[in-house]
């Protein structure tokens, strides 16, 4: 097993508090509040929070993104759809990140990666005024060799790869193939000089082999933490998440 070392940088945890905001918004009221579970996540040991506003509004709420500027005292990572609106809130909050994700209405979660490749023109003027404002910038991509040369071409000093196929598959020659997809990535990502973020449907079962891809520096997680906190609480599972990936590394 590889030791953390001073060229190993300790991988970062960014909680997504999204389904904490589900729940809530499932009876309407304001319990359980995503604010106080940013604040335990980042009391146990979260070294950033990521929340996406969503253009329904379905869990995080613009309410919720002024109020975790407000509370936060580590990073805050908005995950957001390449429109003028979400433009306009993060470059008015100017958080630490804007991860920009593909967004569909009918879509029950991120389904895919984004287009950066095809979407050039229409990203490249949003990737600039948002690094022009000092944001950080990631693209939330499939784990494509093309999909990594447009990020580069784009400008974004950051990708986050999508995890979510390598989470669902069944143990066996897929999930082997899929998880050597996200290693040629990652080493892709460090040649070009990206950072290189991941996430989508991680669990216990499934962070190690992500954690121990030696190029990544930070994975977003977020629904499984919060369907484990219903059995565990959420500092302990934040806390057993960020055993496994210190033990991975
Ligand atoms: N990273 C990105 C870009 C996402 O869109 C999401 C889901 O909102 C996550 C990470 C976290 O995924 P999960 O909730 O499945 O852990």
């Amino acid at each position: 097993m590889e030791k953390v070392t001073k060229s190993t940088p300790r991988l970062r945890l960014g909680v997504n508090i999204d389904h904490v905001a589900t729940v809530r918004n499932a009876r309407g009221g304001i319990h359980p509040d995503p604010v106080r579970a940013a604040l335990q996540a980042a009391a146990a040991g979260a070294d950033g929070i990521t929340a996406h506003l969503r253009e329904d509004r379905r869990h995080i709420t613009d309410d919720d993104i002024a109020r975790l500027m407000g509370a936060l005292s580590i990073p805050l990572n908005l995950e957001m759809a390449a429109t003028p609106e979400m433009l306009d809130i993060a470059l008015r909050h100017k958080p630490h990140a804007a991860c920009i994700v593909p967004e569909k209405r009918a879509e029950r979660t991120t389904e895919g990666g984004l287009d950066a490749a095809g979407g050039h023109n229409h990203l490249a003027p949003m990737v600039r005024q948002l690094k022009d404002a000092g944001i950080r910038v990631s693209l939330f991509i499939e784990a494509e060799k093309r999909q990594l040369d447009a990020a580069e071409s784009l400008g974004a000093p950051v990708i986050e790869l999508h995890t979510g196929s390598y989470c669902e598959a069944p143990v066996g020659p897929e999930r082997d193939r899929l998880l050597g997809r996200l290693r040629e990535a990652a080493a892709q990502a460090e040649r070009l000089g990206l950072e290189c973020h991941a996430g989508h449907g991680i669990g216990f079962d499934t962070v190690k082999p992500i954690a121990a891809i030696p190029n990544i520096r930070e994975l977003n997680i977020g629904h499984f933490l919060v369907g484990e906190a219903i059995f565990v609480g959420f500092e302990a599972a934040i806390r057993r998440m960020r055993e496994l990936m210190d033990e991975a590394q």
